[in-house]
């Protein structure tokens, strides 16, 4: 059954090739940003449709109040759907579409050069450089090669990272439940159970959703499983990794570093959090996983031509 899709409201920052192909192809769509709560319930009756990436939550009295109106569709810019109350959204007849693909060389490409920025100090010798000085001995590094990197959730994003850094001769292990060893091969994987990982990696690198199952799966306890110095990267979702219980293990040197993309709450507002990101041997950055020009004018087109497909027209592109 096709669904009448006549009026969109994007809601979060995303490429204009997503409004410029919706108007295209006949829907009219309103760009408004950073609306507040109490005017997104009111705002989101009045379109069939919205669009978000991660920076506003959809959460069930959004979803009832636009269920109320004419609300028919939720589409994300982005693989995850966590900013979403899915169960509202079922309870209500919404469908809620995600772009599972477009972001995924971006993400991979983004740990892939954390990795490289754990391994070599460049962060902290830019800046050194910024403030006049020239302290060669104090930024020196280890090498990638011949390193243990587990890349735990060997989905697209995962399978990605190994591959590049396959190619920079490390050891790429990897746990993923689903995935199975001809797929892992494929990637230059040998899959294993998380328990064989933990005192091997080097390096764990972590690209699974947040569920139950997943959270804290970087914990206190797994960490002391680890090699003494393991350096950990997450560019998947807050929360996957116990911010405390890295902090704790960056101090006892259990930890020797730490890449964080995303975190527990954004923008970080609790002290653990922003401890960690002040931490010298913590690279942070505000969750660009996605970031790219490539990649937002994927997701952007991904998500209207789902939009469109829903009405059952097919796409105009002029
Ligand atoms: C994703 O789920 O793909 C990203 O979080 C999208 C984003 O950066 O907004």
């Amino acid at each position: 059954m096709p669904i009448d899709i006549q009026r969109v409201l994007v809601i979060d920052s995303v490429d204009t090739l997503c409004v410029d192909l919706l108007k295209t192809n006949g829907i009219i769509v309103d760009y408004k940003l950073k609306l507040p709560k109490e005017t997104l319930i009111e705002e989101v009756k009045n379109y069939d449709a919205i669009i978000i990436r991660s920076d506003t939550k959809i959460t069930a009295d959004v979803i009832t109040s636009g269920a109320s109106g004419k609300l028919k569709v939720i589409g994300r810019c982005g693989v995850g759907v966590d900013n979403i109350d899915i169960e509202a959204a079922t309870k209500n007849n919404i469908v809620v579409l995600n772009t599972p693909g477009g972001n995924s060389l971006a993400a991979a490409e983004l740990t892939c050069l954390l990795i490289g920025s754990l391994a070599r100090p460049i962060c902290l010798a830019a800046q050194s450089m910024k403030e006049g000085r020239w302290d060669r001995k104090l930024y020196a590094g280890t090498e990638l090669y011949g390193k243990t990197l587990a890349i735990l959730g060997m989905g697209r994003i995962g399978r990605e990272v190994a591959i590049r850094l396959k190619v920079w001769g490390m050891n790429v292990i990897g746990y993923d439940p689903i995935t199975t060893d001809e797929e892992a091969r494929a990637a230059g994987i040998t899959k294993m159970e998380l328990d064989d990982i933990w005192p091997l990696a080097d390096y764990i690198t972590v690209h699974v959703p947040l569920i139950p199952s997943t959270r804290n799966l970087i914990s206190k306890t797994t960490l002391s499983k680890c090699k003494k110095g393991v350096k950990i990267v997450n560019v998947a979702r807050g929360g996957v990794i116990d911010e405390s219980a890295i902090l704790d293990a960056l101090e006892s040197g259990q930890c020797g570093g730490a890449a964080f993309d995303v975190f527990e709450e954004e923008p970080p507002k609790s002290e653990v959090t922003k401890k960690l990101i002040q931490h010298n041997k913590v690279i942070a950055t505000p969750h660009l996983g996605a970031s790219t020009a490539e990649a937002q004018m994927r997701v952007a087109v991904e998500v209207s031509e789902q939009f469109i497909a829903l009405t059952g027209k097919s796409v105009r592109f002029t």
